[in-house]
């Protein structure tokens, strides 16, 4: 079975995208399950319910978030309703939502788990911690587990790779909003990949307007980023994993760009 995941999809280029490619993707590769990180779906800070409802028309079953999940107030309104919407799990106790979801497709469940770092980020619960004692609760139902791991350190992301390795299905990494290169399957059979990359614009910075983040480089000033116009990219990624195991099989980088085209 595969899963089809796409990393931080930002603003309205990185929801065009979603709607021009998810299908076409879906076609080209059959995933059992299809997840999009929407944590800057809606201008670059957060998601809304129209938006959430767009995606899952697009063709995704879940939707993993990270260090923007509440920068939309509207996310309140839909997320204890939405247990598809998934936010990190390390989030403070109490925090609306939950950090994990079992999905049910042709009889087969899949456990979807999203985690952020600390590192350069603001601090939360420990993400090993807390990745440690879902996926126990997790295996009891399913070897099928996808981790999305919301972090800026590449070595957060790794040490997350070897620490979960045999015992969940893929770690990917999402935040950087660059796709890494670094793709593999670890000994005990989990895929990993630092960073999926960033679904929206293709000449801004991180997404980003270029202008006003050169504004901010060259001279400190506060600025207010907005999302870029222009050309537009996807970034994803496709795990192969054998559904009686849980264990990865294969993991192969998705790019699409007027640099990188798509073929049906
Ligand atoms: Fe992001
Ligand atoms: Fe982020």
């Amino acid at each position: 079975m595969k899963i089809l995941f796409v990393g931080d999809v930002v603003g309205s280029p990185g929801r065009k995208m979603i709607d021009t490619y998810l299908p076409k993707l879906k076609r080209k590769y059959q995933p059992l399950v299809t997840i999009v990180n929407g944590e800057n779906a809606a201008h670059g800070r957060g998601i809304t319910g129209k938006i959430v409802k767009g995606i899952f028309e697009a063709g995704a079953q879940a939707i993993t978030l990270g260090n923007h999940a509440w920068d939309n107030r509207e996310i309140f309104e839909i997320i204890d309703s939405t247990p598809q919407l998934v936010r990190p799990a390390n989030f403070p106790a109490g925090t609306p939502g939950s950090g994990s979801a079992i999905l049910k497709m042709n009889q087969l469940e899949i456990g979807i788990i999203n985690l952020q770092g600390r590192t350069f980020l603001p601090p939360l619960d420990c993400p090993f911690e807390k990745a440690e004692q879902l996926v126990e609760e997790m295996r009891k139902r399913t070897p099928v587990i996808f981790v999305d791991f919301h972090a800026e350190a590449t070595s957060e992301k790794q040490a997350m790779g070897w620490f979960l390795d045999g015992k969940v299905t893929a770690v990917v990494g999402t935040h950087t909003h660059v796709q890494t290169a670094d793709q593999r399957i670890l000994p005990q059979g989990t895929a990993y990949l630092t960073d999926v990359g960033m679904t929206g614009p293709y000449d801004g910075i991180l997404g980003m307007d270029r202008e006003a983040v050169l504004k901010k480089f060259l001279t400190s000033l506060p600025v207010r980023f907005e999302v870029s116009s222009g050309r537009e990219q996807l970034s994803g990624v496709l795990i192969e994993c054998d559904p009686a195991t849980g264990k990865a099989k294969s993991i192969k980088t998705i790019l699409i760009n007027d640099d990188h085209p798509f073929f049906e």
